[in-house]
C-alpha cells in the first residue's frame, strides 16, 4: 500500500465528473488499499478517488473512528436508487477543503446500489452519519464539494482562505 496526495480546493480535477469502472481488477483494488491508508493517515472517514486525482466512481469509508475497530466500506459504481424526504444536517468537512467545517442538510436516508470490493453487486441502506456520508462522497464523483451547497459569499470566503494558505505553504521553506 501507498500514500497518495490528497487533492484541496481550489483544484479543477476536484471538478471532474467521475467515470464508472469497468472491471474491478487488483489495479482497482491496489488503488482502493491506497485510498483507505491515505484516508486513515489524513485521518477522515470517507475518500472519493477523485480526491487523490483519480477519475473514477470509487469510494472507500470508514466510520469506526477506533483503530482497533476498523471497518471499511468499499463502493465502486454507487448509484442512489432511494432517498427520504425528510432531511438531516451534520456539520461536514471534507479532505479536500481542509479546516473547514459547515453544517449540511441532506436527505436522512438514502439506499446504494454498488459493487463491492470483489465486484460483487450490492446495497447499501443507510441512514444518519451513514447516509451523510455517502451522498456526500458521491458528490464527489460528480465533482461537487460541500461547500457549493452555502451562499455565494460563504463559499467565496472558503476558497479565499484555501488559496492564500496554498501560498503560504509553497512559500514556506521546511528544512
Ligand atoms: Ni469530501
Amino acid at each position: 500500500m501507498a500514500l497518495r496526495e490528497i487533492l484541496t480546493e481550489p483544484n479543477k480535477i476536484l471538478r471532474e465528473k467521475s467515470v464508472n469502472v469497468d472491471i474491478v481488477n487488483k489495479d482497482i483494488q491496489i488503488l482502493m488499499d491506497d485510498m483507505l491508508e491515505t484516508m486513515y493517515a489524513a485521518p477522515g472517514i470517507g475518500l472519493a478517488a477523485i480526491q487523490v486525482g483519480v477519475p473514477k466512481r470509487i469510494i472507500v469509508m470508514d466510520l469506526s473512528r477506533d483503530e482497533k475497530e476498523r471497518a471499511p466500506m468499499f463502493f465502486i459504481n454507487p448509484k442512489i436508487t432511494w432517498k427520504a424526504d425528510e432531511d438531516s444536517t451534520y456539520e461536514e468537512g471534507c479532505l479536500s477543503v481542509p479546516n473547514q467545517f459547515a453544517k449540511i442538510d441532506r436527505p436522512k436516508n438514502c439506499n446504494v446500489n454498488y459493487l463491492d470490493y470483489f465486484g460483487e453487486p450490492k446495497t447499501l441502506v443507510a441512514e444518519g452519519l451513514l447516509a451523510t456520508c455517502i451522498q456526500h462522497e458521491m458528490d464527489h464523483l460528480e465533482g461537487i464539494l460541500f461547500i457549493d451547497y452555502l451562499s455565494k459569499l460563504k463559499k467565496s470566503m472558503i476558497i479565499k482562505k484555501l488559496s492564500k494558505n496554498k501560498k503560504e505553504n509553497v512559500d514556506r521553506i521546511v528544512v
